[in-house]
């Protein structure tokens, strides 16, 4: 028998895309009041429908399509943080692409962030949580596109906006092609993380460590597959941003069970745990930790180490680390 894992334990979630947080009641919603047409994205039940992740990717777009506003961003901030909220959520960071707001331009960009800045104030005030910004480039949108995406997290850098990193389909382009976007925001002093080891294999993970430095990786859970990669990941304290459930739903590997997370553990790699985008891969942080608990018997004192190494982790200063940890 596992241990029961107390739903409300505090908890730190550092890789959660923002559109692929949105309930698909509330972008049914917001479909509706503009009279968009997409019902094909949805399940009968009401969820999200995709074949692979490479379909993901395009009903992730579709959904986005009816994010149009500042307006609407700030209603989707409170939405997630309410759901952070019934997960014992106390710090989250949040992926933001100008991509989807304004379309790289530095001034609309400014209004979009100030409406979701707004939002992240009622939610500290109502549900206790601290949310932080991390601008993400996206991959298969091409390296030109990341450079813009790069000037407007410089620009907007500050107490709410603290890191830079790219995200989307690993097997388009490569690392290097993103050097110019990582360079500049890592010069202007942000944070630096990169989605690599999700689907393009432990050669992935190796090229983002060489090419755009970050000093934490999104997902990364195949380097397993090359354990003098592990030893790296362990010896420089690279922190791995862990979204089982998400991989599990995707098919990177079959189950809970054979998962690589607790292997990584093992190996003394810094790992943390996340949803991802929890209402495509029907998942919440309180499901992930059972399933986790269940399948490699992790025990609550487990848990608490690994929301304190996400503490710290975090891109957020020292009197947010010390408030959360
Ligand atoms: N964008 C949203 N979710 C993603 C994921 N799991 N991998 C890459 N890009 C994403
Ligand atoms: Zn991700």
């Amino acid at each position: 028998m596992s241990e029961k894992i107390d739903p409300a334990l505090p908890k730190v979630e550092l890789h959660l895309h923002f559109e692929g947080a949105a309930p698909p009641a509330f972008i049914r919603g917001l479909a509706k009041e503009k009279n968009l047409d997409i019902s094909k994205i949805f399940t009968e039940d009401g969820g999200y429908a995709y074949r692979d992740f490479w379909h993901f990717l395009e009903v992730y777009e579709a959904a986005t399509s009816t994010l149009q506003t500042p307006e609407d961003f700030h209603r989707l901030c409170l939405a997630v943080l309410e759901d952070r909220a019934r997960d014992g959520v106390v710090y989250a960071e949040t992926f933001l692409s100008p991509d989807f707001c304004g379309g790289g331009d530095v001034s609309a960009w400014r209004e979009y962030l100030h409406a979701i800045e707004e939002a992240a104030a009622i939610g500290q005030r109502d549900f206790g949580i601290t949310l932080k910004g991390i601008v993400t480039a996206i991959r298969h949108f091409g390296p030109e596109k990341s450079r813009p995406a790069a000037i407007c997290a410089v620009e907007t850098k500050g107490d709410f906006l603290t890191g830079f990193g790219i995200a989307g389909d690993e097997k388009m382009h490569h690392p290097k092609d993103f050097t110019w976007a990582f360079d500049c925001a890592r010069e202007a002093g942000l944070r630096l993380t990169a989605h690599a080891g999700e689907w393009g294999g432990a050669k992935s993970v190796r090229d983002a460590l060489d090419y755009l430095k970050p000093e934490r990786i999104g997902h990364g859970v195949q380097a397993i597959d090359d354990l003098a990669l592990v030893d790296r990941l362990a010896e420089d304290r690279v922190v791995l941003e862990v979204c089982p459930g998400s991989n599990v739903f995707l098919g990177v590997y079959p189950s809970f069970p054979a998962h690589p997370v607790d292997k990584l553990r093992e190996r003394e790699v810094i790992v943390t745990l996340s949803t991802d985008d929890p209402p495509f891969f029907r998942t919440t942080l309180v499901q992930e930790y059972e399933a986790l608990a269940k399948a490699f018997s992790w025990t609550e004192a487990d848990f608490r180490a690994i929301n304190a190494d996400a503490a710290r982790a975090a891109f957020c200063d020292a009197a947010t680390k010390d408030r959360i940890l």
